[in-house]
C-alpha cells in the first residue's frame, strides 16, 4: 500500500482510551467516538464502566440524553431499555403477552486503568490476549504526574511520527530546552519502534525550568538520553531517568485523534515540595505551547498531505520511516483479515 498519511487507518484490536475516569460519574453516560463509531460509556449504579454502541435499536437516536436507571440504559424517545450487555430488556408500552424484538446494542469490553476508561473495539474474543498499557509502577509517591490531554486535528499517524521524530525541534526551539540532538539507536519489530537519541542541554529559560523541576541546579550543558518508543498503538518517551511521558491515542477519524497525555516526573530533593507551582508553570508556560505548536504543524502537514497525495516526499529520519511502515503493515494487515 502507498502510504497517504492523511488517510491513514487503525487496527481496532487494541485497547483504546476514551475518557479520563474522573469525568464519569455513577449513574452517568457520555458519547465518545473510536473511528467513526459512535459509543456510549455509562457508569452503573454499583460503579462499574460499560460501552454499548451509541444508537437505539429503535430509531438509531443517540443514548447518552437518556437516563441511567440502576444497571440499564433507557433511551430518551419512547423509554427502550438495555442490559450493560445491549441486550433489550424492557419497553414500556409492551404488553406481557408479547414477546420482544430480538435486538440488542453492540458492547465492547471496558477496563479502567491508569485514571483511564480503556474500551477495545476490535474482535472482543481477542481482548484478552492483549495488554493494557500499565503504568502503576509510577503511581506511587517517588513520582508525580500531570495530565495534558488534547485534541488534534490531523491523522493519528502524522501525530505519531511527530512524537518519535525529536528532529522537529526546530519548531520548538523557543521553548524546549535542546540544542542538539543525535539519532543513536533504532530498533524495530512488527508492534514496536524503539528510538535512542542523544540530546544536548542547553541554557535557556526553558532548560532552567526543565532542571529545576528535576530538582537539578547549575546551569552547564548537559548530555542526556532520550528514548522513544512506539508500542502500536501508543507512545512512551523517557528523558533519562526522570521524565516518562505516555501519550495514549484515540483515534476519532482521519482527521482528528484525541491525545491523552500524562508526564511523570520523578520526585526527588527540592522538586518534592514545589511540584505544584512547577506544575501551574511549567505546564501553561512549557508544555502547552509545545502542544499548541504540535497541533498547528500536525494541521499543515495534514493539509499537506491532502493537496500533495501523490508527491514523493523526502525523508532522512530512519526513525520516521520505520514508524510509517509499521503503521502501513498494521492498517493492510487489518485490512486484509477483514476482507
Ligand atoms: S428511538 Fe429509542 S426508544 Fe425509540
Ligand atoms: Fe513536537
Amino acid at each position: 500500500m502507498k502510504a497517504n498519511l492523511s488517510q491513514m487507518g487503525v487496527d481496532p484490536n487494541y485497547w483504546y482510551p476514551i475518557l479520563r475516569e474522573n469525568e464519569l460519574a455513577k449513574g452517568k453516560s457520555l458519547p465518545a467516538v473510536f473511528w467513526k463509531k459512535q459509543i456510549l460509556i455509562f457508569r452503573d449504579q454499583s460503579g462499574e464502566v460499560h460501552a454499548l454502541e451509541n444508537s437505539c435499536a429503535h430509531r438509531k437516536v443517540a443514548l447518552h440524553t437518556g437516563e441511567i436507571r440502576d444497571c440499564k440504559v433507557v433511551c430518551p424517545y419512547h423509554g427502550w431499555e438495555f442490559e450493560t450487555d445491549g441486550k433489550l430488556a424492557k419497553i414500556p408500552y409492551w404488553t406481557s403477552d408479547k414477546k420482544l424484538p430480538n435486538v440488542r446494542l453492540q458492547s465492547y469490553p471496558v477496563r479502567c486503568r491508569n485514571g483511564l476508561v480503556w474500551i477495545f473495539p476490535g474482535d472482543a474474543e481477542l481482548a484478552d490476549t492483549v495488554p493494557v498499557p500499565d503504568t502503576s509502577s509510577l503511581e506511587n509517591k517517588e513520582w508525580f504526574s500531570f495530565c495534558l490531554d488534547n485534541d488534534f486535528y490531523n491523522n493519528y499517524s502524522i501525530g505519531i511520527i511527530n512524537g518519535m521524530d525529536y528532529y522537529h525541534f526546530h519548531l520548538h526551539r523557543k521553548f524546549q530546552p535542546w540544542s542538539d540532538i543525535k539519532l543513536l539507536n533504532l530498533q524495530a519489530s512488527e508492534n514496536s519502534v524503539l528510538g535512542e537519541y542523544e540530546i544536548i542541554s542547553t541554557q535557556g529559560r526553558a532548560a532552567r525550568l526543565f532542571k529545576s523541576i528535576l530538582g537539578e541546579g547549575g546551569n552547564e550543558k548537559v548530555v542526556e538520553s532520550l528514548r522513544v518508543h512506539y508500542l502500536y498503538p501508543h507512545h512512551l518517551a523517557e528523558v533519562g531517568e526522570k521524565i516518562k511521558v505516555w501519550v495514549y491515542f484515540l483515534p476519532v477519524n482521519e482527521k482528528h485523534v484525541k491525545a491523552f497525555i500524562t508526564m511523570y516526573i520523578k520526585s526527588s530533593g527540592v522538586n518534592r515540595f514545589f511540584r505544584k507551582p512547577f506544575q501551574t508553570l511549567f505546564s501553561p508556560l512549557i508544555l502547552k505551547k509545545i502542544q499548541v505548536q504540535d497541533a498547528w504543524i500536525g494541521l499543515q502537514e495534514q493539509e499537506a498531505w491532502e493537496l500533495y497525495p501523490n508527491e514523493p516526499r523526502c525523508e532522512t529520519n530512519p526513525i520516521s520511516i520505520a514508524v510509517q511502515k509499521l503503521l502501513v503493515q498494521k492498517w493492510t494487515n487489518h485490512l486484509e483479515k477483514e476482507s
